[in-house]
């Protein structure tokens, strides 16, 4: 584990720290702990965006740091490593059975962070034969869902939250909106709409916070599903639950509702995060409403924006080496803990010298992960952002922020940071029929993803009412379609096509 001049343990640091100017070694007061390495909690971790800088500047890729209680983790900073971590299942694991504090006891079983690392046999912490079923399940469950169907549910959830709050002219966007929608719908999708209502939200948010009723919360999430098992046990439908039972794989009963859990979950923390992060970039930014309603910017591409600059999950505790490797110029140990770095590999210089530039719809973040345990809802995520913002913005396009900028506040901890409130103010309006045809039938034709600052006329000239095509299939793709290259000249494309795969 020791690099040329750095351990994890921090014991045979040679850091030259000037002894008079800096604070007592192991001060809790101070964000340095035993041998000068930098702690992840405390007041150092404060701003944790800085403080990973600080590391960069020091140590480079990857970095020696220390969780509560001082146990020692590389932090993966760059975007190459992160990806070169997460691609090399020989090397790296997230099975937590075999990090090496945690095997010697030096961990305690009551660590703040042990819901993160804590073993589980889901397809999160599983590796090899084991991975392959259960991802494969889920991943199978997925490949169910219909987009088409999935677009239209977003969207009259969308319609019903906002007729809750259209006719007071005033809503906070996080409480109202962001928390609501992804439950609303990922409820659908498993097949359980009918558990949907603020009872779950408030559990779902509660377990999370970890507060003295999170076990009481985690509880009610777990009955409901149960009860869902059960029922489509007995009466399948046409249901991600439904699919997750009957996939070849042979889910027992419990791996099923710790699968439904984990999806439940992942989904509406992550999900309600990031509309949350898009939207308060929608009303803050100048730049990006304009961008937005000029049509130089759709809603997908300030979707991908915001996973570059907020990703949902800022990291991940945590992957584990299986061997002695060496990564970013650093000698790793088997048994070492990493923490996937979203958020530090999102804004690495290396990648994003100019964190001011508008990333265009690339989706070469680290928002989702990658390798194996790559999240395989991603494009539900998505789906939900793209679907929702655009639906809401149609219901209320005088929407604008109730408070100064600098009055938001979040809470955060290690993995994902959530905006507190986002209060508005809008023209009031009366509710709509939710079964009418959806705003998103409205929207204007959208620009394919990649087509990026040149404003489309066809976004622009006004057409006749109920005459714009409707976008029926996701509208950024993964990759732009060359055969749908417009009149731009082959070099640019070629080039563009080629930034795009990271060549
Ligand atoms: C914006 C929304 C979302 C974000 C940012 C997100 C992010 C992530 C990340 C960072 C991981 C860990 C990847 C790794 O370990 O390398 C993950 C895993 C996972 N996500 Fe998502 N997720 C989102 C939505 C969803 C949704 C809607 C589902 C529902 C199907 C989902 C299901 C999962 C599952 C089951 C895993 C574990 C996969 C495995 O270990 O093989 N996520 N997600």
């Amino acid at each position: 584990m020791t690099p040329e001049s750095h351990s994890l343990t921090g014991r045979d640091l040679t850091d030259t720290d000037d002894a008079t100017s800096s604070p007592p070694p192991g001060c809790p007061a101070h964000g340095r702990g035993p041998g000068g390495t930098h702690r992840l909690y405390g007041p150092e971790a404060e701003d944790l965006g800085a403080l990973y800088e600080k590391m960069r500047a020091e140590h480079g890729a990857v970095a020696p740091a220390l969780l509560h209680d001082d146990v020692p983790i590389w932090v993966v900073l760059g975007h190459s490593e992160n990806l070169h971590m997460v691609r090399s299942p020989a090397r790296f694991t997230r099975d937590s059975r075999v990090w090496a504090p945690l095997m010697s006891g030096e961990i305690k079983p009551d660590h703040p962070l042990s819901p993160h690392f804590a073993w589980q046999p889901i397809c999160s912490h599983v590796e090899g034969d084991e991975h392959v079923r259960l991802r494969g399940a889920v991943t199978g469950a997925v490949s169910t869902i219909d987009y088409r169907g999935l677009r239209r549910s977003i969207n009259r959830a969308t319609q019903t939250l906002v007729n809750r709050f259209c006719e007071a002219g005033r809503a906070d966007l996080v409480g109202q909106f962001a928390d609501h929608l992804p439950m609303a719908v990922m409820c659908a999708v498993l097949g359980m709409a009918d558990e949907y209502n603020d009872r779950i939200v408030h559990a779902a948010r509660d377990m999370l916070k970890g507060t003295e009723t999170a076990i009481a919360s985690n509880q009610y999430i777990v009955d409901a599903l149960t009860r869902l098992t059960a029922r489509r046990r007995a009466q399948p439908e046409d249901d991600f639950t439904s699919h997750l039972i009957s996939h070849p794989a042979t889910l027992t009963d419990s791996e099923i509702r710790e699968h439904l859990r984990v999806v439940l979950i992942a989904a509406y923390e992550a999900t309600a995060n990031l509309l949350a992060n898009v939207l308060r970039v929608i009303l803050t930014d100048p730049r990006f409403r304009a961008q937005l309603n000029g049509g130089q910017m759709t809603v997908p591409e300030a979707v991908e924006q915001s996973l570059w600059d907020e990703p949902p999950f800022s990291s991940i505790l945590g992957y584990f080496a299986k061997q002695d490797t060496e990564l970013g110029g650093q000698r790793i140990r088997k048994g070492d803990g990493l923490l996937l770095g979203i958020a530090p590999g999102n804004v690495d210089p290396r990648v994003r010298p100019d964190l001011s530039a508008n990333m265009q719809g690339n989706r070469s973040h680290l928002a989702f992960g990658g390798g194996p345990h790559e999240c395989p809802g991603q494009d539900i995520g998505r789906a939900i952002a793209d679907t929702g913002i655009d639906a809401l913005l149609m219901r209320l396009p005088d929407i604008r922020l109730d408070c100064a900028e600098d009055e938001l506040q979040w809470t955060g901890s290690l993995a994902s940071r959530h905006l507190v409130e986002l209060p508005v103010r809008f023209e009031p309006r009366p509710p709509q029929e939710t079964t009418q045809r959806s705003a998103l039938h409205a929207v204007p034709h959208q620009r394919p993803g990649w087509l990026v600052t040149t404003p489309d006329p066809a976004a622009t000239t006004p057409a006749p009412e109920g005459a714009r095509p409707v976008p029926s299939t996701p509208v950024a793709p993964s990759l732009p379609d060359p055969a749908a290259g417009p009149q731009r000249s082959s070099g640019v494309w070629r080039r563009l096509v080629r930034w795009w795969r990271g060549e």
